[in-house]
């Protein structure tokens, strides 16, 4: 079982494009069944004529010789230029104008801006989340891996704008229920949107191949209450939480070489190349979606002790830590909430 379905249930699990939750889904559901009624009209009246054809005019082996032989003929020639230039007109203009609802800025809500504006940074094998702004009062905090978004409550509006960009190879952001795939390119800076008024959790994941742990970079997004949300923000705005000034498990983990690429605000640690340790403990998932957080932490323990094993390939090495060390360590992250 793919592993991006192993720690969800019910609805989350439902990854067909046939069950939009998001106006941007819903135009590219209405895109695909048009699609497929046109092409399912053509291939049944082209295979239809062909088996008629087959029946209607077969001799068997009462006529020796090839039947009266037709060259060329204006109309008909006229006719299946005409036609297949119509039907590849319209499904441009269809395909342009789906193009233009799924990636134009979010429609402004009547009576106030509840737009919430993220960057999306692909990287080698996770996701980063820069909170910008939400309800026009910026944010500014960085998060990993899931996306956490306000549901549309009371007939209010609540769009989701993405900007989309890479810090290594091509990846693409994709989670089928609340919009179509859109391609993260270095260099570059895409953008999508989406809205739901559906709350719950909402799976994803990259769609384009960007190297070997592709398949496990996975997407949750969590869609919560408007009031979830706003607890949400305030907490993740916050550094980490307070220390006693002696601290023998953090000090254990600020001496070792994690600090160099991860950060956790209101510490030493200050790396911007892997994800954002600030809030660690509120997240379901560890290694983009890969296994459960646990509450008694033996998978941190797992994927600390050796990253290797849990997500070969993946550009965290194993610092041969002693079991003290480790220890130390994950007692640390869990404290991270
Ligand atoms: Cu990132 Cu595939």
């Amino acid at each position: 079982m793919n592993a991006l379905l192993l720690f969800a249930d019910g609805k989350a699990q439902d990854l067909s494009i046939f069950s939009p939750a998001s106006p941007p889904a819903e135009s590219i559901r209405d895109l695909s069944i048009l699609i497929f009624v046109i092409t399912g009209l053509i291939f049944l009246i082209v295979e239809g004529v062909l088996v008629y054809c087959l029946v209607r005019f077969r001799q068997g082996a009462k006529s020796p010789t090839e039947p009266a032989q037709v060259y060329g003929s204006r109309p008909i020639e006229i006719a299946w230029t005409a036609a297949p230039l119509l039907i590849v007109t319209i499904v441009a203009l269809v395909s342009a104008r789906t193009l233009w609802d799924v990636t134009a800025d979010p429609p402004k809500p009547q009576g106030g801006d509840r737009t919430l504006f993220v960057t999306v940074i692909g990287r080698q094998w996770w996701w980063e989340y820069h909170y910008d702004s939400y309800d026009g009062r910026p944010l500014g905090f960085v998060t990993a891996n899931e996306l956490h978004i306000p549901a549309s409550e009371d007939g209010k509006p609540r769009p989701v704008f993405l900007m989309l960009k890479s810090a290594d190879v091509y990846h693409s952001f994709w989670v089928p229920r609340l919009a179509g795939k859109t391609a993260l390119i270095p260099g570059r800076t895409n953008s999508m949107w989406l809205q739901t008024s559906e709350p719950g959790i909402f799976l994803g994941q990259c769609a384009e191949y960007c190297g070997t742990q592709h398949a496990n970079m996975l997407i949750r997004v969590n869609v919560d209450s408007p009031l979830e949300f706003e607890r949400w923000l305030v907490e993740q705005a916050k550094p980490a939480a307070e220390q006693p000034a002696v601290n023998k498990d953090r000090d254990v983990f600020l001496a070792q070489s994690c600090v160099n690429c991860h950060r956790v605000r209101g510490t030493a640690a200050a790396g911007s190349y892997a994800p954002d340790l600030t809030h660690l403990m509120s997240r379901q998932t560890l290694g983009s979606g890969m296994i459960p957080n646990d509450p008694d932490g033996k998978n941190l323990r797992a994927w600390i002790a050796d990253p290797q094993t849990v997500k070969p390939g993946c550009l965290m090495p194993a610092f041969g830590l002693s079991n003290e060390q480790l220890s130390s360590i994950v007692r640390y992250l869990r404290t991270l909430h």
